[in-house]
């Protein structure tokens, strides 16, 4: 066996999973395609994560998520993330990880709110909230031995004795994975990777989308690899579109996060009117997919190519700049001013609330085969994900996947079928066209 777990993707889920099953003792190899192992969608995640706020408790947040859910919701998986996630944020990532989180002048953590939150309830780094976990989380890692992370390493088949075995009675026993083929981009050539269990954290697809906030990695290939190998995925049409990217002939659909709604920015016709109160009682802070729709809309309607998002109007230039320095200079980069004038914004592709179809312990129907994270389906997120859930679900997998594997190791160890798992046959493929 070349690794106890294979850990694919290296985002908040993958991590969170790494580190839980190298504190338990077992051996993790962590592969990443890209060159930095913090490259990732979590990377790239603005606003916050859940952590809980005054007087908050597991029903109150099982209740906007399901709220936002729109009916779709599966509800222990909501229950999981409320009761474990605020627990699992606090003695990870404020603890252990000691990720650099905002204090307010009362010296407590900072509280800021998103749409469809009955309640401030998210802490936040800034408005690069991600970059501060995921690189805190990088850095970590290696006080924790056991992992071992290998960069531009792309991960392209599972691998599945029913599938890739010479021998032809590997086609009857129920489906395994025992391991991966992954590419090494460097030098061109593809590994096998065994492993008593796999566990895909490749994050999202919004790369199959013209216009995205994910970054260039979100190929979906997660998606794929689990589907070709005969894993059941669900909800893959309750795709999230974010309702404010960044409309700039230059710029790739840059997310202008809804942490600047939830501090009072308002959404507003070109011609400087607001519309969101007409589609919801909750105006501006609407679900996601409500607001993105209404702004859809207005601009079908009126043949409007962007709506405006003012902040400019409702809180000082100073104050803006200290709670969204990233944001602010990106558009000022742009030529946008956001102390002094609205945004133009669109929605775009966000996030995909279907995925691989887990349990609440993050298992496929696949043996051997977990999913966390944005490429995977707890159910959490129904047809519509509520705010700062993301980096908060992939945290409480990851975690939780490791704990059941730990405690059934001995069963993983003890049951590991002996197909023969061939080489990687590379007759026939050839180098890509570029595009
Ligand atoms: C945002 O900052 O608007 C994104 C947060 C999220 O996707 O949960």
């Amino acid at each position: 066996m070349d690794t106890d777990v294979l850990i694919i993707g290296s985002g908040v889920a993958g991590c969170s999973a790494a580190l839980e099953l190298a504190k338990r003792g077992l051996q993790v190899t962590m592969v990443t395609k890209a060159d930095r192992p913090e490259e990732s969608n979590t990377y790239h995640a603005q606003g916050g994560i859940i952590y809980k706020g005054k007087q908050d408790r597991p029903e109150l947040l099982v209740r906007d998520i399901e709220e936002a859910g729109a009916g779709a919701t599966w509800p222990p998986a909501a229950q999981v993330l409320a009761e474990e996630g605020p627990h699992l944020v606090e003695e990870i990532l404020i603890k252990e990880v000691k990720v650099p989180f905002n204090i307010n002048e009362e010296g407590e953590l900072d509280l800021t709110e998103e749409a469809a939150h009955s309640m401030r309830r998210i802490i936040h780094s800034d408005d690069f909230t991600g970059k501060a976990i995921e690189t805190a989380l990088i850095q970590y890692i290696p006080h924790i031995p056991g992992i071992h992370i290998l960069t531009n390493h792309v991960a392209i088949d599972l691998i599945t004795p029913e599938h890739h075995s010479p021998d032809p009675l590997a086609t009857y026993p129920p489906t395994s994975c025992l391991g991966a083929y992954v590419f090494n981009t460097k030098e061109k050539k593809v590994i096998k990777i065994t492993a008593y269990v796999t566990i895909l954290a490749t994050g999202g697809m919004g790369q199959v989308f013209l216009h995205t906030t994910n970054p260039d990695g979100a190929t979906g290939d997660g998606y794929a690899m689990a589907y070709r190998a005969g894993a059941k995925l669900i909800n893959m049409e309750y795709t999230q579109f974010h309702p404010t990217t960044l409309f700039h002939k230059d710029a790739k659909r840059f997310l202008i996060s809804e942490s600047v709604r939830g501090e009072g920015a308002i959404l507003k016709t070109p011609k400087g009117e607001p519309f969101m109160e007409k589609y919801h009682p909750l105006g501006c802070l609407a679900p996601r997919d409500v607001v993105a729709r209404a702004i859809h809309e207005e601009m079908v309607e009126h043949g409007y190519k962007y709506v405006l998002l003012d902040l400019a109007s409702y809180m000082e230039p100073e104050r803006i700049r200290r709670r969204f320095p990233m944001i602010h200079e990106t558009c000022l980069n742009y030529g946008i001013d956001m102390t002094k004038d609205p945004i133009p914004v669109v929605p775009a592709f966000h996030f995909s609330c279907g995925g691989v179809k887990v349990d609440l312990w993050g298992k496929t129907n696949i043996n051997r085969l977990f999913a966390v994270g944005e490429v995977s389906c707890t159910g959490l997120h129904g047809a519509n994900r509520l705010a700062s859930t993301s980096l908060l679900e992939g945290l409480v997998w990851g975690n939780r996947a490791a704990r059941w594997i730990h405690q059934h190791w001995k069963e993983y160890v003890n049951e590991y079928p002996p197909h023969p798992i061939p080489e990687w046959i590379d007759t026939g493929v050839e180098e890509p066209i570029p595009p």
